[in-house]
């Protein structure tokens, strides 16, 4: 077995020739690069969809695959940030779709789709009687939050390191070491004043700040998503439950990847959990713009209810220009109908992506424990690490180098498999890819684990 300082250097060395390789690749990349870069800060309409030397430009999308403006084909494991959870453009919800865009895209008042999807919603999430749609996982969040305050009338919200709730100022801290202060320049310290951030599978550390604190709600992602797809270990969940019954806080399900991924009903169904508050994003829309909800009990979400509290300033706010708009609200209806109405999906991808992580870990046993898998159902998280991560913390602390991240993504680039970030190796494939696509990744991670330690 190498020593880690060894492997780095081989890594260093190969690096040049990868991006050599790259570049030949993708010339028009190139080229939408040095344009995009004069309109476009970094290039990049989002920071993490920038890959070193400069990221790929698709332009088109089908199934589990995309093309790039060269006219590469890649298997994508990553699926529109894990919205495609049938695959890019579905039929049956772009036939959905297609009716509606020539009767109004958007009336601004209200509509009956809204209505029907509200109820299915309702009989496919578990707890959830009224919901509310929004713009985004990040709104969802931001309304959960400023709801739960009101319900319990605290002001303290407990957030998990490496938990990424989107960009709202409130809950932008202790998403990346050292998972303190905030997220981004423009937010003061003052709004995190009641910010608290405590690591993932740690129940003693959920209980210490909840006794010590008057918590509204704590934040948590069933499966730590970009923090590593990391997943709950024994009893984690049920325990902040009852933790969160116990001091009088809300407990809310941040399932905006785990929702309608680890089954219909999201992690709340998977584990068996209750959570008082869910908020969902991605699949949810359907594909499309605009994914957005939060909900919980009817006692908690009638904060929001003008009719019941006319007078703005004793109710939650919630509201926004395209909320339940019609083209969200019929191309979600119909996929989130058909993920209901076809369960069997669930079991197949779910026993498909437990055995790659299986066999990915089996691969790093056999090359030296260099890396280890984690993650539940569809989601699978890769690590190199001297340990098993459990959280975000051992996700960076444990890790032995500086470029095998990126190295692995350039070398997974050129083999046609493609996922976000280059920092990170999480997956979030639709439940639709198949086992020849699972054997790809698996085949190209092995080559690779090759290439650094053996050639
Ligand atoms: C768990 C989680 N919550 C919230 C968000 C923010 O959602 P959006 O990007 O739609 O604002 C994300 C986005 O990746 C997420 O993964």
């Amino acid at each position: 077995m190498l020593e880690y300082s060894a492997i780095e250097s081989r890594i260093s060395s190969l690096l040049p020739q990868l991006e050599h390789e790259f570049t030949v690749k993708t010339p028009r990349s190139r080229e939408v690069f040095e344009k995009s870069r004069r309109v476009l800060p970094g290039g990049v309409t989002y920071a993490i969809r920038y890959f070193k030397p400069y990221p790929l430009y698709i332009e088109r999308a089908g199934g589990t695959r995309v093309w790039d403006v060269d006219g590469n084909e890649y298997v994508d494991y990553w699926m529109g940030h894990g919205t495609h959870i049938l695959g890019h453009s579905p039929k049956i919800v772009t036939d959905s779709v297609r009716e509606i865009l020539s009767s109004g895209t958007h009336f601004g008042y209200e509509n009956p789709y809204a209505v029907e999807y509200a109820e299915l919603l309702a009989r496919v999430v578990p707890g959830l009687e009224k919901i509310r749609f929004t713009n985004s996982g990040t709104e969802a969040n931001m309304y959960t939050l400023r709801l739960a305050r009101s319900f319990t009338k605290r002001k303290y919200v407990v957030k998990i390191e490496g938990g990424w709730h989107g960009g709202y100022d409130v809950l932008h801290t202790s998403v990346t070491p050292p998972f303190t202060g905030p997220e981004s320049t423009g937010l003061p310290e003052e709004y995190l004043r009641y910010t608290l951030s405590i690591p993932y599978n740690d129940v003693e550390a959920a209980e210490e700040v909840l006794k010590r604190y008057p918590v509204a709600a704590v934040f948590v992602e069933p499966v730590l998503g970009a923090g590593g797809c990391v997943e709950p270990t024994g009893n984690y969940l049920r325990e902040l439950r009852e933790l969160t019954y116990r001091y009088g806080s809300l407990l809310v399900f941040d399932e905006v990847i785990t929702g309608f991924r680890l089954a219909p009903g999201g992690g709340q169904e998977y584990f068996n959990v209750r959570a008082d508050l869910v908020v969902l994003g991605k699949i949810i829309g359907g594909g499309f713009a605009g994914a957005g909800a939060f909900g919980g009990s009817s006692d908690v979400m009638e904060l929001i209810d003008h009719l019941k509290y006319p007078d703005p300033r004793l109710r939650a706010f919630h509201g926004g220009t395209f909320v339940g708009n019609p083209v969200n609200m019929i191309a979600g209806y119909t996929l989130v109908k058909y993920l209901a109405e076809n369960r069997s999906l669930y079991e197949t991808a779910n026993s498909l992506w437990s055995e790659f992580r299986r066999s990915i870990d089996k691969v790093c046993e056999e090359y030296g424990r260099i890396c280890w898998s984690t993650g539940a159902g569809s989601m699978v998280g890769i690590h190199f690490t001297r340990l098993k991560p459990r959280n975000a913390r051992e996700v960076y602390e444990h890790r032995w180098s500086k470029t095998v991240e990126h190295a692995y993504h350039l070398y997974s680039r050129l083999n046609g498999v493609l996922y976000i970030s280059e920092k990170l190796v999480h997956l979030l494939p639709s439940l639709l890819h198949s086992r020849s696509e699972v054997e790809l990744f698996k085949a190209t991670f092995e080559s690779f684990l090759t290439r650094i330690l053996k050639s």
